[in-house]
């Protein structure tokens, strides 16, 4: 399935990146003024495929998570792949209707859907909606019959999973806001047979949190849902579709594709046996496993501060291209484009913001860079430039592409 691939690394002493050490990057960043997040397409298509493959025996439907890169050449590139989107406000469902993704490939999810979000997804007609409330459920009835369209709906199942993963990405244990218990789902479930021809109900869904690696987390979902999904069947209700949602993690820590890969191959197992028997259709909404590793983020090293205290390797990107170090504790590799025969030494990377909070990695190992060095900040594909922010008022960086 993977080839084991490494998508950053060095031939003579120069940083190349890409399928294939596709790019060598000291080229690309002679004609940079400022920061820059490089994607490579390819490998976010193979990473789809392969994701296809591994489920080629159940009937299934990747719905890609837009929120974690919304950049339309990879909307595009999904619709031309068949794949479909899932999306959690109306800028995106939005986005992906005007990249051509086709409405009946779209599934919105979100605890929070606003009057004005709902009434454009009924009346685009979108596949399905993971409905997160007893309120929202009412919300929906009442705009399906008044817009007369057709409302297609999910209950988004909280199972009780307490995922091991950072508290602030975790979404399935049941004192998060996501989802809803057993007991409102049937809520939403009599509310929905009492509603008539304007709402259907089509499946259940789930999502238990993202950048999850160990997949006993998955399998203990799958299980605690089993029993909501035969209570619905006893109620006449054999589901349409079962959405699993995203959350499948990378390994940040490292370059190397392969271990991902057998835990990649371990997932798979478990979904398939959590899944049988369970809908027609099988729906994933995988975010981060698509898109993460294919970007990086080319940044300038502009001062290099030694204090009594610590070095500072200053560099014209920080927080505001890439917030996960500040807000996650997460850790990104960072590689000079340009290896030198120098030790290496312990050092902050840092952005230009007048935070604290305004750091890369703090406390890395780092061969001797200079003023004017580059830097790549690796597996900035996901969740970094679509949680960019212009703070400061710093522009988004370029983002530039490896298409073909
Ligand atoms: N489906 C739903 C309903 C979600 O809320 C999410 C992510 C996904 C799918 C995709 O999850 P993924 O496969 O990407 O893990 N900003 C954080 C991640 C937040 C994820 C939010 N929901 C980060 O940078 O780690």
């Amino acid at each position: 399935m993977f080839g084991c691939c490494m998508l950053l690394d060095y031939i003579n002493d120069r940083l190349w990146f890409g399928l294939d050490r596709r790019i060598c990057l000291t080229e690309v960043v002679a004609s940079l003024e400022g920061p820059c997040y490089l994607y490579d397409l390819r490998h976010f298509t193979k990473r789809y495929e392969d994701f296809r493959a591994a489920f080629a025996d159940l009937r299934h439907t990747i719905h890609y998570a837009v929120k974690a890169n919304a950049h339309p050449i990879f909307l595009r590139r999904i619709v031309e792949l068949g794949g479909g989107a899932d999306v959690v406000s109306g800028g995106e469902l939005r986005r992906a209707l005007a990249c051509g993704m086709p409405p009946e490939r779209i599934i919105f999810s979100g605890v929070g859907k606003s009057e004005a979000e709902l009434r454009l997804a009924i009346s685009a007609g979108i596949k399905q909606i993971n409905v997160e409330s007893v309120g929202e459920m009412r919300r929906i009835i009442a705009l399906a019959e008044a817009l007369r369209r057709p409302a297609r709906v999910a209950f988004r199942f909280n199972p009780s999973v307490d995922a091991e993963t950072h508290p602030y990405i975790a979404t399935g244990f049941r004192s998060h806001k996501f989802g809803i218990d057993a007991e409102a789902v049937m809520a939403c479930l009599a509310l929905a047979q009492q509603a008539g021809r304007w709402v259907q109900v089509v499946g259940v869904s789930l999502h238990i949190g993202s950048q999850i690696v160990d997949v006993e987390n998955f399998a203990v979902a799958l299980r605690n849902t089993r029993p909501l999904v035969n209570a619905m069947r006893e109620h006449g209700f054999a589901l349409a579709t079962f959405d699993v949602g995203g959350g499948f993690g990378i390994y940040y820590d490292t370059g190397d594709e392969h271990r991902e890969t057998v835990n990649f191959a371990r997932y798979a197992t478990v979904v398939r046996q959590g899944v049988m028997g369970m809908a027609e259709e099988v729906l994933f909404e995988p975010g981060r496993f698509l898109v993460a590793r294919c970007g990086i983020l080319l940044t300038r090293v502009e001062y290099v501060k030694t204090t009594p205290y610590k070095t500072f390797v200053i560099v014209n990107t920080g927080m505001h291209h890439l917030i996960r170090p500040a807000l996650y504790q997460a850790h990104h590799r960072i590689l000079p484009l340009v290896r030198r025969p120098m030790p290496a030494h312990t050092v902050d990377v840092v952005g230009p913001l007048c935070e604290s909070s305004d750091f890369l990695a703090q406390g890395i190992e780092l061969t001797d860079v200079q003023e004017g060095d580059w830097l790549a900040v690796a597996d900035a594909g996901a969740y970094a430039r679509s949680m960019a922010s212009e703070y400061n008022l710093h522009p988004f960086p370029d983002e530039r592409f490896i298409i073909e």
